[in-house]
């Protein structure tokens, strides 16, 4: 019953933001185009997206925050600015900082998406340079999914034959720390034996609030590894950049002058002295992070309002050290981002190319809607049995575990590890099973209100496919993982809920979406003869 969901995950994946427009002129071998490009998504608050143009002038933009589509919501940007000096010669390679028109931009020949990363090939004078950006996915290791970073990587290489004299720049605004601009940020600098990184925060975050779809309790972080040619500098952005572009390194200087997002917008950087080279023996790499911690508040089937925190916690006893590990990690993680890339899109060929493009583009939205949290146990210890993962409605609402969002993007987790099944429906189904809830039909989620997830008793009109849904995906989380101890545990609420099926389907009347029913009615309807679910049963 389960194998028919398979090819539904090409349609149902396609979220909202993207739509796909082919190269009509330049570029022949690009054929694909997505409207937005991942940049550094890893979580519903660090969602980085760059918009596509149909000649390649990708780079000379601000890159923005997903709702970069809603100018009502306020300000999308994130700023991200890249430069990079070549014997003297200033070129941009990401950014819109114009500066009056005193450098040019590097050119952009290619890019291309795989399911981890976003490759930009560009050419500036007699170099060619590659920017990867890669937000890994990690099935099997929840501590560093959970860890909200990204890395931004380069690569360069001569053209001409010739040596040339190469140095690089990267910096991120106070815009990525607060979608309120008006917040006064504070900042400092940190270099020890091993990197060089900047940390950002509001001066009084609201925690686990949201501004314009953005969070403003997170900490920025952006980091190298220390050597002697990394320098750094907090300050304007005109002040950072015109420092770099005089002196192809930075001031090693902290400002203190802590002030709002748009007071001198308030800008972190570092750069690279790569000396006079051919080519770069090893990538470049910055990393970029936003970190929330406690990322989502639940309420417990008691009652309880309860703070949980991310998944890494149980490893790293602060947020900073997660980050630098993921720096010290870079070849591993890359090497394990590359494979995962390969099997990912080996196995969509099988269906078609076009197939793997959508593949490659859905896999970041689907890891960069959620949250994988655990919470501080009665004995004050994190408590991994009490793993919960959170989804976001991105792009529409705030709902939290919308039922049919998880639904489309069900096969992704079954498919890379089908144990995120159960953290992901264990929210739902605790709250649905408790005396607070009044419905014999699945709720749609856990209320419209990320990054809160107190429960949603509200009557509505899809009850056959939201009940439907959670028994098909409850059904195959326990059947892929051969785990059956959600079935077990909830077996009453799920055989309520089957039972509530068979006395609706039928009836033309029933509570829900035509199409939807026609779809799902068949496929349960069979468990009330020979109920697959009554293996599990405790
Ligand atoms: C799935 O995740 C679990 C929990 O982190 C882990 O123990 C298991 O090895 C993972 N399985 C795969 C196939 O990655
Ligand atoms: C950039 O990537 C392309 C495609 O993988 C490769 O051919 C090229 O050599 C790379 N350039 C640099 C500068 O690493
Ligand atoms: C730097 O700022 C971060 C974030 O506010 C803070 O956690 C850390 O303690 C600060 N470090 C120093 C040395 O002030
Ligand atoms: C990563 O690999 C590069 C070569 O590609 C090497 O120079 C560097 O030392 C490695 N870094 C670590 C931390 O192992
Ligand atoms: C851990 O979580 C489980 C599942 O919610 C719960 O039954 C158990 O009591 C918790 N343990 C502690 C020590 O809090
Ligand atoms: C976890 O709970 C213990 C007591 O149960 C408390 O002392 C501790 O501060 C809590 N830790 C966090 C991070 O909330
Ligand atoms: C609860 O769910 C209903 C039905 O899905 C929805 O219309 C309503 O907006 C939700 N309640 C709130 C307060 O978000
Ligand atoms: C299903 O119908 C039967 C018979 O009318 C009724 O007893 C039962 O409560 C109904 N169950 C649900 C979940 O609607």
């Amino acid at each position: 019953m389960f194998i028919w969901l398979i090819p539904h995950f090409l349609l149902l994946l396609v979220l909202v933001l993207t739509c796909l427009v082919r190269s009509q002129d330049n570029a022949a071998e690009q054929t694909f185009w997505p409207s937005t490009l991942p940049l550094t998504v890893r979580s519903p608050y660090f969602s980085c997206w760059m918009m596509s143009t149909a000649n390649l002038q990708l780079l000379e933009q601000w890159s923005r925050f997903w709702n970069y589509a809603s100018p009502s919501k306020g300000d999308p940007f994130l700023t991200l600015q890249g430069l990079v000096i070549i014997d003297d010669k200033v070129y941009q390679w990401l950014g819109d900082w114009n500066n009056g028109g005193s450098f040019s931009a590097a050119t952009v020949t290619r890019f291309s998406v795989t399911p981890t990363r976003t490759i930009f090939e560009m050419q500036a004078g007699p170099i060619g340079i590659n920017i990867t950006f890669l937000s890994p996915i990690e099935p099997s290791d929840w501590v560093s999914q959970s860890i909200p970073y990204s890395y931004v990587y380069m690569d360069v290489v001569s053209t001409d034959g010739q040596y040339h004299d190469v140095q690089v720049y990267a910096d991120v605004s106070a815009e990525w720390v607060t979608g309120s601009r008006g917040d006064t940020i504070i900042w400092n600098t940190t270099v020890t034996s091993s990197a060089i990184y900047h940390a950002a925060v509001a001066a009084n975050p609201t925690i686990l609030g949201e501004t314009a779809e953005q969070a403003n309790d997170g900490t920025l972080y952006l980091a190298m590894t220390s050597s002697p040619s990394v320098t750094y500098q907090t300050g304007s952005d005109s002040a950072c950049r015109g420092q770099f572009m005089v002196h192809g390194a930075l001031e090693n200087s902290q400002d203190t002058d802590f002030r709002s997002v748009y007071t001198n917008q308030p800008s972190f950087a570092l750069a690279a002295s790569l000396g006079s080279i051919l080519s770069t023996s090893a990538p470049v790499v910055w990393v970029l992070a936003y970190v929330r911690d406690p990322t989502i508040g639940y309420v417990t089937p008691d009652g309880d309002s309860q703070q949980r925190h991310p998944y890494f916690v149980t490893k790293y006893t602060s947020s900073i050290d997660a980050v630098l590990d993921a720096l010290a990690n870079f070849n591993e993680t890359s090497q394990r981002a590359q494979s995962l890339d390969n099997k990912i899109i080996q196995d969509a060929l099988k269906i078609s190319p076009q197939y793997a493009d959508l593949v490659s583009l859905a896999a970041r939205q689907v890891f960069g809607a959620i949250d994988i949290t655990v919470s501080n146990g009665s004995d004050g210890r994190w408590n991994m049995s009490d793993t919960m993962m959170f989804m976001k409605d991105i792009g529409s609402t705030r709902r939290v575990n919308p039922v049919e969002v998880m639904y489309q993007a069900f096969p992704m987790f079954l498919y890379l590890n089908s144990s995120f099944g159960k953290p992901l429906l264990a929210p739902l189904l605790e709250y649905q099973s408790s005396l607070k809830f009044p419905l014999p039909y699945a709720a749609a989620d856990l209320e419209n209100t990320y990054p809160h997830a107190p429960g949603n008793n509200s009557q509505h009109s899809q009850g056959i496919e939201q009940t439907g849904t959670m028994l098909i995906m409850t059904y195959a989380h326990a059947r892929m993982s051969g785990d059956g101890s959600l079935i077990s545990e909830y077996y009453d609420t799920l055989r309520g809920w089957a039972e509530y099926l068979c006395n609706t389907t039928l009836n033309p009347m029933a509570n829900s979406l035509p199409t939807n029913r026609a779809f799902q009615a068949p496929v349960i309807l069979p468990s009330k003869e020979s109920s697959p679910f009554k293996r599990w049963r405790k």
